[in-house]
């Protein structure tokens, strides 16, 4: 199977496409181009496609959802940096979106990508029953049932106004979207239900594990590498994973999440090798 580089290389080929065939104001267009073209790690579409290509080469239609997955999380981004929710200037080594385009652009640029991801993956769905598996789970992922939720359980925590706990918010913030890339690609490997099962275990430790090392290095990682403001938490008094546990309890977390999702992933029995290498990356990573 490809490696990561190889599959990242794709996904961004694809999203430059998307945009070259878009015919809309070019205002609004470049600052949806913006976020997406400034970088990031691609995380999402490239475990989507490594689960795809379990069962043989990833299909077209596959490589569109990797794409329309990217848009969501990118389009997630853009809000998350809004002032109204964690006022960060910086993102992906650039100022923030609404730092370029301004609020109301920003607004729309993450609406106008969620709905070009939808309007996407649509497309791709109308004959195809893999597909419309596939659109369902990123759909709920990115939705009322997972990362919407789970942002607004994140401001309302911060806010006092409800104490959700930190497994529950990040499970739903961070988790589902991951857990959402993960379970599309399988659907397009046809997985059967207990193999489907395997994949979700797998993907929601990994979510886990994501999130906080996210936390810590928003805490002790350094911030041209990161792209982004460190301090960030602190700044808007997040309760994290570093807060509730510690710098080394967090650390300790995310190992212990890393095992148990390499333990589900072993119990497909195909050769996950290079998903495997991706989380173990994870835990090393400082970006
Ligand atoms: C950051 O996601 C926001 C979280 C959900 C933790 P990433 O760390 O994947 O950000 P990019 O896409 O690489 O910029
Ligand atoms: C955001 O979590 C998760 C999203 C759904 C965007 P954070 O607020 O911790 O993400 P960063 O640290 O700003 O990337
Ligand atoms: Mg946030
Ligand atoms: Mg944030
Ligand atoms: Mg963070």
């Amino acid at each position: 199977m490809a490696d990561f580089d190889a599959l990242k290389e794709k996904v961004e080929n694809k999203l430059v496409s998307v945009f070259e065939n878009l015919t809309m104001p070019a205002e609004i267009k470049d600052a949806m181009y913006y976020s997406i073209s400034i970088g990031g790690k691609r995380i999402r579409p490239v475990l989507l496609l490594m689960f795809a290509s379990l069962n043989g080469a990833y299909s077209e239609t596959a490589l569109d959802f990797a794409a329309a997955i990217e848009m969501i999380h990118t389009y997630s981004l853009i809000h998350d940096d809004l002032p109204a929710m964690d006022n960060d200037d910086l993102r992906r080594g650039k100022p923030s979106n609404h730092k370029v385009f301004g609020e109301a652009m920003a607004i729309l640029a993450g609406d106008g990508l969620l709905s070009l991801a939808v309007q996407i993956m649509a497309q791709r769905s109308i004959h195809d029953h893999e597909a419309i598996l596939a659109m369902n789970d990123i759909i709920e992922g990115a939705g009322a049932f997972g990362m919407v939720s789970g942002q607004a359980m994140d401001i309302m925590t911060e806010r006092a106004q409800a104490g959700y706990s930190i497994e529950c918010i990040d499970k739903a913030k961070t988790g589902a979207l991951i857990k959402a890339a993960c379970l599309a690609g399988a659907r397009f490997s046809s997985f059967s239900d207990e193999e489907i099962g395997f994949v979700s275990d797998f993907a929601d430790n990994l979510g886990i594990a994501f999130q906080i090392t996210d936390d810590i290095l928003d805490v002790i990682g350094s911030t041209e590498l990161l792209g982004k403001n460190t301090g960030s938490d602190e700044k808007n008094e997040k309760e994290t994973y570093v807060t509730y546990y510690g710098l080394s309890g967090a650390q300790k977390k995310a190992e212990e999440s890393i095992d148990k999702a390499l333990y589900s992933l072993s119990l497909l029995n195909k050769n996950t090798d290079t998903i495997k290498q991706l989380t173990l990356d994870v835990l090393k990573r400082n970006h």
